[in-house]
């Protein structure tokens, strides 16, 4: 048997790397001790319950409480029948491509955009195709001009992925004009958004813009969240809101008929950790830990990369996207990164057509303490010296 088959996480550290590659929680800020308790309570107070298969869409408990919490940080709150859990954002984009594509359809994405969801999307045979994006986000006019080319070839264009706050890989976050822009035309040329908010929680100069779906009419937009980033992604828990039509689709397919709902017993221990207050208490922690690992960060770049390149302060989430000037290819410069131990994720992995993103490279702050997060830059420093 492989190593990989028998490893325990996804992660395996390389040593004497400082690895800002994966967009991975630092493991000392998973709540351990907290969700041992909450499993125990709620083993002890729903017993088998807790054990059986669940109801389709996921268990009350959570539904009802979820739909306080994005009360407070969406400008708006689900009704219970427009939402269903799922196993996180990767499960649900799997699922909602099922449900709204067909091969060989049109699938539009963002310019850099999230990479491994364009790995899920082709699994489903779509065509993806990118729109650019540029400091506020995704360029709309831009979207609606390949929208047109490509319906005047012909081609049924169905499907906008996008994440339009504090943005994997670039940080950034849709304008306000723009949001309101992207879903007037959503809504006139019936394209559905497939609105990935997986980072919401992680706000921390202000509270994150409200999202797409709160902005728009019924049936327009389906937002896809995460507990991953808020809580923990071993739980492999998170939720859609869309519209109760669709909702009643995703109880009735086949997997959510022969299976039950989804993540149930895990969806019992997030509602538990919820209604307790821990949920909202381990999101201002996490805020504060990652707002300043982003501050060291960024400190760390000013002190160490000024005028060897450039970068987008994030307001929230997990990622730092920087420019290499004079062309440097960031690709190229890996291997000597590495070599002074550290390490990221090159730009062309973020974009549809590999040519691009080639100066440009992605670095989490997510997974070390500050100290570290400057040891890392210090040595991508040395690397670009080389
Ligand atoms: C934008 C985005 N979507 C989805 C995911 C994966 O979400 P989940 O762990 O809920 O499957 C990530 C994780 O890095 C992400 O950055």
């Amino acid at each position: 048997m492989d190593q990989s088959t028998l490893a325990l996480t996804q992660f395996v550290p390389r040593p004497g790397i400082i690895d800002l590659g994966w967009g991975h929680p630092d493991p000392e800020l998973l709540p351990v001790k907290g969700l041992r308790e909450a499993s125990a309570r709620v083993l002890n107070r729903y017993g088998s319950d807790a054990l059986a298969y669940g109801s389709p869409a996921g268990p009350g408990p959570l539904i009802e409480w979820l739909c306080d919490r994005l009360g407070e940080i969406d400008a708006r709150s689900p009704n219970p029948d427009s939402v269903a859990l799922s196993a996180g954002n990767s499960h649900a984009l799997d699922l909602l491509t099922s449900l709204l594509t067909a091969p060989r359809d049109v699938v539009l994405v963002e310019g850099p955009t999230y990479h491994l969801a364009v790995r899920i999307l082709r699994n489903h045979g779509v065509r993806v195709v990118a729109v650019p994006t540029d400091t506020h986000g995704l360029q709309v006019d831009a979207l609606a001009q390949t929208v047109n080319a490509f319906r005047r070839r012909n081609h049924t264009v169905r499907l906008l992925y996008t994440v339009p706050t504090f943005h994997n890989p670039t940080g950034v976050s849709l304008g306000d004009a723009r949001r309101k822009q992207l879903v007037e035309f959503a809504e006139a040329e019936r394209i559905i958004i497939l609105e990935d908010d997986a980072y919401r929680e992680l706000a921390y100069d202000e509270p994150a813009p409200p999202s797409l779906w709160s902005l728009a009419r019924r049936g327009t937009v389906v937002r896809i969240g995460t507990f991953a980033k808020s809580l923990a992604p071993g739980l492999r828990t998170g939720f859609i809101t869309s519209d109760p039509a669709l909702t009643t689709r995703i109880c009735n397919w086949g997997m959510f008929a022969s299976g039950g709902g989804i993540s149930h017993f895990n969806s019992l221990v997030v509602a538990e950790f919820g209604v307790t207050g821990e949920y909202a208490r381990n999101v201002d922690q996490l805020r504060s830990a990652y707002r300043e690992r982003r501050d060291a960060l960024l400190a760390a770049l000013r002190d160490h990369l000024d005028a060897r390149a450039t970068w987008l302060s994030p307001a929230g989430g997990y990622f730092v996207w920087l420019s290499l000037l004079d062309a440097r290819d960031a690709a190229a410069l890996l291997p000597l990164a590495n070599a002074e131990g550290m390490s990221y994720m090159p730009g062309t992995k973020f974009f549809v057509r590999s040519q691009k993103g080639s100066s440009s490279l992605r670095l989490a702050f997510s997974r070390y303490p500050p100290d570290e997060l400057a040891e890392a830059i210090r040595r991508l420093g040395r690397a670009l010296d080389r």
